[in-house]
């Protein structure tokens, strides 16, 4: 497809991404409409549209609980939408004919945690699944993974175990294995927010690199200056639906609704907010269900030996 060559030439737009008003022309590389998505009786996703352009970063922020995981997981088809449609790349992921495996290689995602393979170097977990999945030979995905490495500025942490590496760069190893796969858009749900604040700089500046080059990007973040640097757009979700959708700075800058208000007051000054709201701020909550669903996106689906 010719995606993937898209992706590099589109490096020549090096920092137009939130000027470029041409987004509008571009085809859609994700398309989601009218999806809903229930648990059992609670339901999580109450009609959704959404669209994200070839090169577009669209950013999604919102509360605790309102749905942004679930939303990502059901465009790679993680979770199984109850109802509506998403297309990726053109291909309809909902379509029950679909081969989901081929739809899920050209997606990349880049969850809270790592999700590395712990006896495995960083080479190696960037090379296994380009061997396992796509067939390459051992010369071509070492190839492959010292070039995402050398992207990510790890090109001297190649033999270093997991356990050596700290987070930041524990994360900047899961993007350069999902870059490995040659995807042609990347998923990113919260990657900073289980890092030290000092590290949260580099996996920033990694991400805003890959958007610089053209990279289609759906990323969940509590980063509101990221957000306003680097996104073309943004999303604020609450309880299910899209409440409020724009330019950065639109939506962060001067938000209409009461409910973004609300939102962007309590993560930009928690302390603040919550005297005058009397809530805590957003963030992992102590209890409810809630948290434990964190737990089985972390665990990687094949255990290789
Ligand atoms: N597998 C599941 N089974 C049952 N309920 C679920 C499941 N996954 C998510 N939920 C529920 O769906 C709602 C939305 O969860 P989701 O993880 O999408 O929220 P979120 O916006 O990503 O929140 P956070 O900012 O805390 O990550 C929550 O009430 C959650 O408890
Ligand atoms: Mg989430």
């Amino acid at each position: 497809m010719s995606e993937a060559s898209d992706t590099n030439n589109t490096s020549a737009m090096k920092g137009t991404n939130k000027t470029n008003g041409t987004s509008g022309d571009r085809a859609a590389a994700i398309e989601v409409r009218g999806l809903r998505k229930s648990f059992g009786e609670l339901e999580v996703l109450r009609g959704i549209d959404i669209t994200v352009r070839r090169g577009e970063v669209v950013c999604v922020i919102g509360p605790s609980g309102s749905g942004k995981s679930t939303l990502l997981r059901c465009v790679n088809l993680l979770e199984e939408p109850t109802s509506g449609t998403v297309r990726v790349a053109g291909s309809e992921v909902t379509d029950p004919e679909v081969d989901i495996d081929r739809v899920r290689r050209r997606i990349g995602m880049v969850f809270q945690a790592f999700n590395l393979f712990p006896h495995l170097t960083a080479l190696g977990n960037l090379t296994i699944a380009q061997r396992r999945v796509l067939g390459r030979g051992k010369t071509e995905a070492e190839e492959v993974a010292r070039r995402n490495l050398r992207r990510v500025g790890l090109t001297e942490k190649e033999a270093s175990y997991p356990a050596q590496l700290s987070g930041g760069q524990q994360q900047r190893v899961a993007i350069a294995r999902a870059l490995s796969m040659g995807p042609d858009l990347m998923l990113f749900d919260e990657p900073t927010s289980a890092l030290d604040p000092e590290l949260v700089g580099d996996v920033l500046a990694v991400m805003r690199g890959l958007a610089d080059d053209g990279m289609t990007m759906l990323v969940v973040t509590h980063e509101m200056s990221f957000a306003r640097e680097v996104a073309d757009r943004v999303i604020f979700m609450d309880d299910g639906i899209v409440v409020e959708e724009g330019s950065p700075d639109q939506v962060v800058g001067d938000p209409q609704h009461a409910r973004t208000r609300a939102f962007l007051s309590r993560v930009l000054d928690p302390a603040a907010a919550e005297v005058l709201e009397g809530e805590p701020p957003p963030g992992p909550q102590p209890e409810g269900g809630h948290q434990e669903k964190r737990g089985h996106q972390e665990v990687p689906k094949q255990q290789p030996r």
